[in-house]
């Protein structure tokens, strides 16, 4: 199991993304999470098809896309052809979910299925077979900067003993709230994938934040 960090970018200076993606690649991230909300699914609107065109242009960096959109549906093709490496969808939003994630994959990207804080973990394992990660909510999605939501927490060892139990090996993320000083929480819940936004971009500091996240996930990867 890898352990991965996926900074979110919507915390990001976005008159210097170059900059901002360029710190991610000097100081090892593999991730870049790219959070996409349409005003309806969530109450905010943030970036969409031509910005992550642009980012793919800019790196190569594996680009986790965490679409908050209502209608996963109708932009799937859009986002996979813009250059999303990983699809997160929703499974709150409309549409049948079995066959959205199996379209993610014959597009060759990588299917993704994300719950938000009151949905139980329990709703979504018969979906498991579709999935390379799950994506779990620890805050209510929508906006950077919130405070992390312990319940959540249910939800990833929920997940991580299913995972466990049938021999599955499909990654689990966790977004929100989460910083340097906190990761343990989620690490410990048998998460293996880490958002973290305003912990790192409004940080003094980026890179020492960066780092200090570095070294708590490569001890959790040691430990295995
Ligand atoms: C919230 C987004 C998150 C957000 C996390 O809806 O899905 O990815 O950027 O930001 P922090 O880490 O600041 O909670
Ligand atoms: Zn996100």
């Amino acid at each position: 199991m890898k352990y991965i960090l996926s900074p979110s970018l919507l915390s990001a200076d976005f008159t210097r993304l170059e900059r901002d993606i360029r710190l991610c690649e000097n100081n090892n991230v593999p991730y870049l999470h790219v959070d996409v909300m349409d005003g309806h699914f969530v109450p905010n609107i943030s970036i969409g098809v031509p910005v992550v065109k642009s980012i793919r242009q800019c790196t190569e960096l594996v680009l986790d896309v965490h679409l908050m959109i209502s209608q996963p549906e109708r932009y799937i093709d859009a986002f996979a052809e813009a250059g999303s490496d990983i699809i997160n969808i929703h499974y709150e939003a409309e549409g049948d979910k079995k066959a959205l994630l199996k379209k993610i994959r014959e597009m060759g990207r990588s299917p993704a299925l994300t719950i938000k804080p009151n949905t139980s973990y329990k709703e979504v394992l018969e979906l498991a077979d579709y999935v390379d990660m799950f994506l779990v909510m620890s805050v209510e999605p929508g906006f950077g900067g919130q405070s992390f939501i312990e319940k959540t927490l249910k939800n990833a060892e929920g997940l991580a003993r299913f995972r466990e139990k049938h021999g599955l090996d499909y990654d689990i993320e966790m977004d929100g709230g989460i910083s340097a000083s906190n990761v343990a929480k989620p690490l410990d819940a048998g998460v293996n994938v880490v958002v973290a936004g305003s912990a790192i971009f409004g940080a003094e500091s980026p890179e020492r934040e960066i780092t200090r996240f570095n070294e708590i996930l490569s001890r959790y990867e040691a430990m295995i």
